[in-house]
């Protein structure tokens, strides 16, 4: 399947409103093609060169609904520093993933969240969790996998699964004060 940044769904497309339905485990060879789909996207995206020439646009990840498939499929893939201040590069293809705990801490990223789907800017923060614990099955690793998740990755894996309910990060803007500080929120 072709994905780039003319096919990619965009948030003016009803679809992107819509809720994606769960996925039938073990995976059907379509759906794990999908998923390669997604992985060699988000990989590819960041090369400078590859993107150029494919008409790609950089990201962190990409869910399904996005190539205008609504299953509740997504892949992530980026680079973090972890708690011992060692850079460690995230990836997942995940089906099904569910948040089965997030902290009651906030944070948001202090540059504010873009999006594939979304041409248009929407400046201000996108509180989210600070933590979140993901149950999910992973295709990379071929296993159900639990990820306990800060900064960065929280972020990104909320912005994806919020994907499957046909929520967009500017949802999540104050509309009044779009910079309006979070009390004891942890800024990225
Ligand atoms: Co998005």
């Amino acid at each position: 399947m072709l994905i780039n940044n003319d096919t990619i769904v965009k948030d003016n497309d009803p679809l992107m409103r819509t809720k994606s339905e769960p996925v039938k485990l073990p995976l059907s060879v379509e759906d794990k093609n999908i998923l390669m789909d997604m992985y060699n996207y988000v990989k590819d995206s960041i090369d400078p060169e590859l993107s150029e020439e494919r008409n790609l646009r950089a990201a962190v990840g990409i869910s399904a609904i996005q190539i205008g498939i609504p299953k509740r499929m997504t892949v992530i893939r980026l680079t973090d520093i972890d708690k011992n201040d060692n850079e460690i590069l995230y990836e997942f293809c995940l089906v099904n993933p569910k948040i089965i705990s997030s902290s009651l801490q906030k944070a948001y990223l202090q540059s504010g969240e873009g999006c594939l789907s979304v041409i248009e800017e929407h400046e201000g923060y996108v509180v989210r969790s600070a933590r979140v614990t993901v149950e999910a099955y992973d295709a990379l690793q071929d296993k159900h996998i639990r990820i306990r998740a800060r900064g960065f990755l929280a972020i990104v894996l909320q912005h994806e699964l919020d994907h499957f309910e046909g929520t967009l990060f500017y949802d999540h803007i104050n509309k009044d004060e779009p910079f309006k500080e979070i009390e004891n929120a942890l800024i990225i």
